[in-house]
């Protein structure tokens, strides 16, 4: 069965960066109960979607040493697009002059995941090159006079591009999920704001990251002991921890980037990626767990070997 490998990656965040203190300068917050309910200490805002897709698929495409004519489906994960209709992919396929289809993904926060998943299937079925990328500006759908909310979310974006591979790819075992009698817990009506039962997401996120890896690892035929790089979704450092901790994954493995980036949703898995390939703690060979949650509720995790 032909495979398929990660050959390119790059990020994208908006210059502007709102810190905790500029935060509490205008909400009843203070860095001190941010940082320690959460772990973030500053966030990036700004830009649209689609720009920031389209920057950091450029990037990815240039590392993979590639172009828009060489992709065969660009798949965007979002959960804020530019716009109802069209997609937001359709402007990304645009400006990065994308030879081949082009197509949104709503998952929520696990939305990189889900594409990353079925982007591997769209290999087994003849597609040779695939852009992927994780886009969100989360501050357009927050009400920045709810402290709850707004000391959360960043704007960002996170490309890969997947090639196919002759030889077995790196994909060695996944996981999707949802469960939609949660719908009411984290939500956007149209033209609204973002609303989340923290408490709530915040029980079911640790369940579901630990549940998912957990059957992902299982499918692969390996155990958390055999993860050297845990990349979970970016909402609170405290999730991450929980759920490292009780998956038994030791913490210099777990990837943290929420303190400069806060939650992106989709974009967060990509970013902080991105981010750990950029300290050089990815090596071939390497075993990657990739796992996410989000509205719906949704989750989703996926086990690769670095390289192929
Ligand atoms: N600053 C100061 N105080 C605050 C703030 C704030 N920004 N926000 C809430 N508080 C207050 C509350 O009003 C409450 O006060 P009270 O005790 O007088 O009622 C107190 O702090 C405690 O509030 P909790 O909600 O119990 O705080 P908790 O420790 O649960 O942390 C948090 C809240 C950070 C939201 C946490 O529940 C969480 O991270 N949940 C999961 C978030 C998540 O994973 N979301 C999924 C994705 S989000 C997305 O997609 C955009």
């Amino acid at each position: 069965m032909p495979g398929a490998r990660i050959t390119g990656w790059g990020a994208a965040v908006p210059e502007k960066v709102v810190t905790n203190d500029d935060l509490s300068a205008r909400l009843d917050t203070s860095d001190a109960w941010i940082t320690e309910r959460t772990g973030i200490k500053q966030r990036h805002i700004g830009g649209t979607t689609s720009q920031l897709a389209t920057q950091a698929g450029a990037r990815a495409l240039a590392q993979a040493g590639l172009t828009g004519a060489d992709i065969d489906v660009l798949v965007l994960a979002t959960t804020t697009p530019d716009a109802t209709v069209p997609g937001t992919s359709a402007t990304v396929q645009h400006e990065l002059q994308v030879a081949g289809g082009a197509c949104d993904l709503n998952a929520a926060c696990s939305g990189f995941v889900y594409s990353l998943v079925v982007a591997h299937g769209l290999t087994l079925a003849g597609a040779r090159r695939i852009l992927l990328v994780g886009s969100e500006t989360l501050s357009r759908i927050t009400d920045w006079d709810d402290r709850a909310m707004a000391v959360l979310v960043g704007d960002g974006a996170g490309a890969v591009v997947l090639e196919a591979t002759e030889g077995a790819g790196e994909l060695l075992g996944w996981d999707l999920g949802a469960d939609g009698s949660l719908r009411h817990l984290l939500k956007c009506d149209l033209g609204g704001y973002l609303y989340m039962n923290g408490k709530e997401i915040f029980r079911h996120a640790v369940r579901a990251v630990v549940d998912s890896s957990s059957a992902a690892l299982a499918r692969a035929g390996m155990v958390p002991g055999d993860v050297d790089l845990f990349v979970p979704h970016q909402a609170n450092a405290r999730i991450i921890a929980a759920a490292g901790q009780r998956l038994g994954i030791a913490e210099d493995r777990w990837v943290v980037t929420i303190d400069r980036y806060g939650n992106t949703s989709s974009a967060s898995i990509p970013l902080a990626l991105c981010d750990a390939l950029a300290a050089g703690r990815l090596r071939e060979g390497d075993t990657v767990l990739l796992s996410g949650f989000g509205g719906g509720m949704t989750w989703a995790s996926a086990v690769l070997r670095w390289g192929g």
